[in-house]
């Protein structure tokens, strides 16, 4: 069957399995590698990437379920520029960037959050990473990237609203 969605900020029409999952058209159909398969479970939040704007686990969605859709991974949150997204700069600045299997999904989480609670406190930030998993518990860090990352009145936003406002 046939899928058609925008990723990225790039139309694009591929032929896939009715069995594809999102994440796995995403990684062998698409390239992009940010959205990563960590667990069989639906429960490490690796996968996370933001569907319409909503962050969703990947592994969790089929491909034809996001027909028609608008997908951003962590690789699409990078500005034209080169600029990195609110979020991602501040998880550099916080020191919350861990490694890159974990990151891509905190980060679209983050982004799926913050569009949803613009300023959480900390348990809400706790509460609403809960189903992304860091396995060396480096968690200290990612929560005060979140609320500094909240303190930017756009880092809720898809690059695409970003520009919209800007
Ligand atoms: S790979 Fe999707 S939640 Fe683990
Ligand atoms: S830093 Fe990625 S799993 Fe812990």
């Amino acid at each position: 069957m046939q899928v058609s969605m925008n990723i990225n900020g790039a139309q694009r029409t591929d032929e896939v399995e009715a069995r594809t999952l999102l994440v796995h058209h995403l990684r062998e159909t698409c390239g992009l590698r940010a959205a990563n398969v960590g667990c069989d479970t639906s429960s490490c939040g690796a996968c996370t990437v933001l569907l319409d704007g909503e962050a969703v686990k990947s592994c969790t969605v089929l491909a034809a379920q996001a027909d028609g859709s608008e997908v951003t991974t962590a690789e699409g949150l990078v500005a034209e520029d080169g600029s990195m997204h609110p979020v991602q700069e501040a998880f550099r600045a916080e020191h919350g960037l861990q490694c890159g299997f974990c990151t891509p999904g905190m980060v679209c989480a983050t982004v799926g959050l913050l569009r949803e609670n613009p300023h959480p406190t900390e348990r809400e930030v706790r509460e609403g990473l809960e189903g992304n998993l860091c396995r060396c518990t480096g968690y200290h860090n990612i929560v005060r990237a979140v609320l500094a990352a909240a303190e930017l009145n756009t880092a809720g936003s898809t690059p695409a609203e970003a520009e919209v406002r800007a």
